[in-house]
């Protein structure tokens, strides 16, 4: 079921927020040279740039709303036909709803291609709590944390220089609303995947390193 060799491969990072999909989805997308796909990082690209569609979007983010499933697929639609074919892709955010999926395989299946991993991130409640609360993050998708992956000067971006942001949807009252819509609205997601024999169950509680290496081996394996 995983990749061979990488090529061409789908994979979905699913979890609840704060369990580490963007950190190991960049990393991921890195070591095997496949794109790293983050709805999330798309929106906030959006909100930034002032588009329509960032300003609209912010209005759920800054709820812990999803944003509407036609906005999201369109999104993701674009951002595909804009990338070379057939090249690995790593989607970090997205899919969150069984609609998105169902879109996703249609997208997909246009091009010939479909869904060959989805790998669950699992943790507990407080254990994301605490990382979302010290999470910081660099305009070029590095994810940082001051309690656990702190960057080498304080607030600034090891890579790049700049300065690092606090994330607006990361108030204790959103973080609280976006965990009950991943229970509610992203949880049956993870029945829909185990049907199609696709789903891979990792545990997202150890630190950095560990956590790669089990994603890698079910990504891989
Ligand atoms: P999005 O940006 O996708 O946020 P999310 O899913 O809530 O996930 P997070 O980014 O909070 O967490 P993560 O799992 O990536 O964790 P991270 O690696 O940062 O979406 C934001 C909003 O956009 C949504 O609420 C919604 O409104 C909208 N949206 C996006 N996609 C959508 C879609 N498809 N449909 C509709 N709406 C959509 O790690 C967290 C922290 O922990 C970091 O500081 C990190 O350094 C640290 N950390 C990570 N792993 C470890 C570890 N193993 N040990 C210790 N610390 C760790």
């Amino acid at each position: 079921m995983g990749a061979a060799n990488g090529a061409g491969e789908i994979v979905v990072l699913l979890g609840s927020p704060g369990v580490g999909k963007g950190t190991q989805g960049v990393r991921l997308g890195r070591d095997l040279g496949w794109a790293h796909v983050s709805t999330g990082d798309l929106l906030r690209a959006a909100l930034e740039e002032g588009t329509a569609l960032g300003t609209e979007a912010a209005r759920y983010m800054d709820a812990g709303e999803l944003v509407p499933d036609d906005v999201i697929v369109d999104l993701v639609r674009e951002h595909l036909a804009a990338m070379s074919p057939g090249r690995g892709v790593v989607f970090d955010g997205f899919p969150r709803t069984v609609p998105q999926a169902r879109a996703l395989d249609r997208v997909l299946s246009g091009a010939g291609r479909s869904v060959s991993r989805v790998c669950l991130l699992e943790a507990r409640e407080e254990v994301l709590v605490k990382r979302i609360s010290g999470r910081r993050s660099s305009p070029n998708g590095r994810v940082y944390n001051v309690h656990f992956d702190p960057p080498m000067r304080d607030g600034v971006c090891d890579e790049t220089g700049e300065p690092l942001i606090h994330r607006a949807d990361d108030r204790p009252d959103t973080v609280r609303a976006r965990l009950s819509v991943h229970r509610e609205v992203t949880g049956p997601l993870v029945g829909f995947y185990e049907a199609r024999g696709l789903l891979a169950r990792v545990d997202g509680e150890g630190d950095i390193e560990a956590v790669y290496r089990a994603l890698r081996a079910a990504v891989l394996g």
